[in-house]
């Protein structure tokens, strides 16, 4: 969405001390599949696009890849028992589809399943609340082999998997997600190729966000065959907040491009029946969409859905380039590594620029304002209850002589962010949990192993646990209830 009025922006920047949040509301923290379990050839497990991509020279720093990560998949109690200690009331994670499903087709893998059966079954004995995502991102690599997302089964391929799971788990997941950020799978995956596939080509880059989109609509249709009717439905995006630089016509023009392509695309056939007419304007000479978009495929993606994720980390500021004093190098790349082809379709003559100098060790600039912002701008324009499905900051830990990890900046900056969850529910926003991201460190996907998000550190030689000082913060958070 795109916010103009900065009077709204200053009205919503500290947070009111003492504020509580709601009675039921989720103290989370959020990890994925590919990002912490390992075990990446056990139990009948096939290569995901993240397997093959990791193992291409030159795709991710260091040559690092998921193939130990935190060795989630033998340690899962003991990161339970951590969540316990912490009194998180919810976990986030994804489900892994060829752990589940190798290929992608035919039946599900009981020896997967049994893992995900075992995570949850130890969480509900934690008193904590399962919250399953079908796809972070770990497409199985054989459906990748036969076209991947810009081909339309592999939406179909995504619902019948989306079975599976549901058949299997949903006696004791009472909250589902389909996608985790489809922006990227789409975009980064297809568009500008640092993530998975690693494919640069922008009209497949849009058909993978269609079909990304049929394969939300038809799962939310089998799941909510399968599943009992208590269990709720969710999707997670990472809609940017979009600024534009200046008031100037040329930026606002450039600020709802990225507005369309980031968001609206998402949220038109999600929420308003069909995609928005700037998008298919902007992006006509790239992609066909009347052969794209098949009758049906509309009323399928906009089936109704109980709750919507906000995956969010940093403000969009953009503006017009200026063909007559700036080149045409590229100056953004949507977050997570560089590229030389645009992750933005129709868009690519978009500027990028840092909201501020206040920056995380991804380069991101904190701006906390942009989250209160999000959520009242979903709230005003949706109206249906909100999460933070993640939220959070990598910085360079340092350990200290005893040990110990002391992290005041990721203190400081899950502070201002959890102060602006509390404005938008004073402002009226319906948001019902917050989930952290990460409880652990991770693979930060084309970073490797050298960005640290984690509240609990992981030495990656002895995968020893060590809760750092945010955890210490955040676990008093929880136990007030809120920032006291
Ligand atoms: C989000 C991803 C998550 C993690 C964070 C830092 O875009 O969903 O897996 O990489 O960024």
């Amino acid at each position: 969405m795109t916010m103009t009025d900065p009077s709204t922006a200053a009205a919503h920047t500290a947070g009111a001390p003492g504020v509580s949040f709601p009675p039921g509301f989720a103290w989370g923290a959020a990890t994925a599949a590919y990002q912490i379990e390992g075990a990446a050839a056990e139990d009948g497990r096939t290569p995901s696009i993240w397997d093959v991509f990791s193992h291409t020279p030159g795709k991710v720093l260091n040559g690092d890849t998921g193939d130990v990560a935190v060795d989630h998949y033998h340690r899962f109690r003991e990161d339970v028992r951590l969540m316990a200690d912490l009194g998180l009331t919810s976990y986030r994670f994804s489900l892994s589809w060829p752990r589940i499903q190798p290929t992608g087709r035919g039946p599900a893998v009981e020896r997967g399943l049994d893992f995900y059966r075992a995570l949850v079954d130890t969480l509900l004995e934690h008193g904590i609340a399962p919250v399953a995502t079908l796809y972070h991102w770990d497409l199985p690599q054989d459906l990748e082999d036969a076209g991947g997302w810009p081909v339309r089964e592999t939406a179909h391929r995504f619902a019948e998997y989306a079975a599976l799971a549901a058949r299997a788990l949903g006696d004791r997941v009472p909250l589902w997600s389909t996608f985790n950020e489809p922006w990227c799978s789409a975009f980064l995956g297809y568009g500008s190729g640092v993530h998975a596939p690693g494919r640069t080509n922008p009209a497949d880059a849009l058909k993978a966000a269609h079909h990304l989109n049929l394969a939300h609509g038809l799962a939310v249709g089998t799941l909510r065959e399968l599943l009992p009717a208590t269990a709720q439905i969710a999707v997670s995006h990472n809609l940017h907040l979009v600024r534009p630089l200046t008031d100037s016509a040329e930026d606002r023009e450039a600020a709802r491009r990225i507005d369309a392509v980031g968001n609206r695309i998402w949220t038109g056939p999600l929420f308003n029946g069909g995609y928005p007419a700037d998008l298919l304007a902007d992006t006509a000479a790239i992609v066909d969409w009347d052969e794209l978009v098949r009758p049906g495929d509309l009323a399928e993606i906009g089936r109704p859905i109980d709750l919507l994720g906000l995956n969010y980390y940093t403000p969009t500021v953009v503006s017009a380039l200026h063909k007559d004093t700036e080149s045409a190098e590229p100056t953004h790349n949507g977050g997570h590594g560089d590229s030389a082809h645009s992750p933005w379709p129709g868009a690519e003559d978009v500027r990028f620029h840092l909201a501020n100098d206040d920056v995380t060790a991804m380069g991101w600039p904190i701006d906390a304002t942009g989250l209160s912002e999000s959520l009242i701008g979903m709230h005003r324009d949706f109206g249906l209850p909100l999460m933070v499905t993640e939220n959070g900051a990598a910085y360079e830990d340092v350990v200290g002589p005893d040990g110990t990890i002391d992290d005041p900046e990721r203190i400081r900056y899950l502070q201002l962010h959890l102060a602006a969850v509390a404005d938008a529910i004073a402002a009226g926003a319906d948001v019902r949990g917050y989930y952290l991201w990460s409880l652990l460190d991770n693979f930060e996907w084309a970073y490797g192993y050298s960005k640290r998000f984690g509240i609990v550190h992981v030495d990656y030689e002895t995968q020893r646990r060590t809760p750092k000082s945010s955890a210490r913060w955040y676990a008093e958070v929880i136990r007030r209830g809120g920032l006291g």
